[in-house]
């Protein structure tokens, strides 16, 4: 049977829709099943409704910061879509740790850093003030620790000189669309 993916996004999907490419065209033995957004005004919606996949936007605002009932409400969406694995792709909510308690080793993320450096915000003007030679991306297991669970995959982005966070982002993006699918494709097929 095929795995049931729903993807997490806030904002312009770009990574999402490399993702469900990738499972469309049969390059991932999955099936994208819902793209959810906790911003409704993410562009990454209607992109996702323009490749046939259902759309949900689930504000996080009338929630006034209870994450454990934003949680509750989000579950029941990824149990009415019966979803095996989870992809964060752009999810800009920190998730409390029962969550990926409820979906131990079902829930991927991507980080625009070379973990375990740079977690959270800000990470490729972080890397670029710190003289590092190279950003990068990494894909891992989501665990109760911000940006800790164990990296699946990563790659190094060169550091030019004279890049601003934006140049050295951008470059980094086009990675991020290489190594997300191939990451879960190799997941996928190794569980
Ligand atoms: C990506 O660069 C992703 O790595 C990053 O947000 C961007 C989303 O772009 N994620 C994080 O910073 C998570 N902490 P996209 O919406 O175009 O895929």
């Amino acid at each position: 049977m095929t795995t049931r993916v729903a993807i997490l996004i806030s904002g312009s999907g770009s990574n999402m829709v490399t993702l469900v490419n990738a499972m469309q065209s049969g390059d991932i033995d999955a099936t994208p099943v819902v793209v959810i957004s906790n911003n409704e005004s993410a562009a990454g919606l209607d992109k996702a409704k323009a490749l046939g996949v259902d759309a949900v936007a689930l504000d996080h605002r009338p929630y006034k910061g209870d994450r454990a009932a934003f949680e509750a409400d989000l579950n029941k969406i990824l149990v009415h879509y019966n979803v095996d694995l989870i992809c964060l792709a752009g999810f800009m909510r920190i998730l409390t740790p029962k969550f990926p308690n409820q979906w131990k080793r079902k829930i991927l993320n991507i980080h625009p850093s070379l973990l375990p450096k740079y977690k959270g915000l800000h990470t490729h003007q972080r890397a670029i003030d710190a003289g590092d030679e190279n950003g990068g991306c990494s894909v891992h297991l989501v665990t109760g620790e911000l940006d800790g669970g164990p990296v699946l995959g990563q790659v190094s982005v060169p550091i030019k000189e004279n890049d601003s966070a934006d140049d050295l982002s951008a470059r980094v993006l086009v990675e991020e669309h290489k190594l997300y699918p191939a990451v879960l494709a190799e997941f996928i097929n190794n569980t």
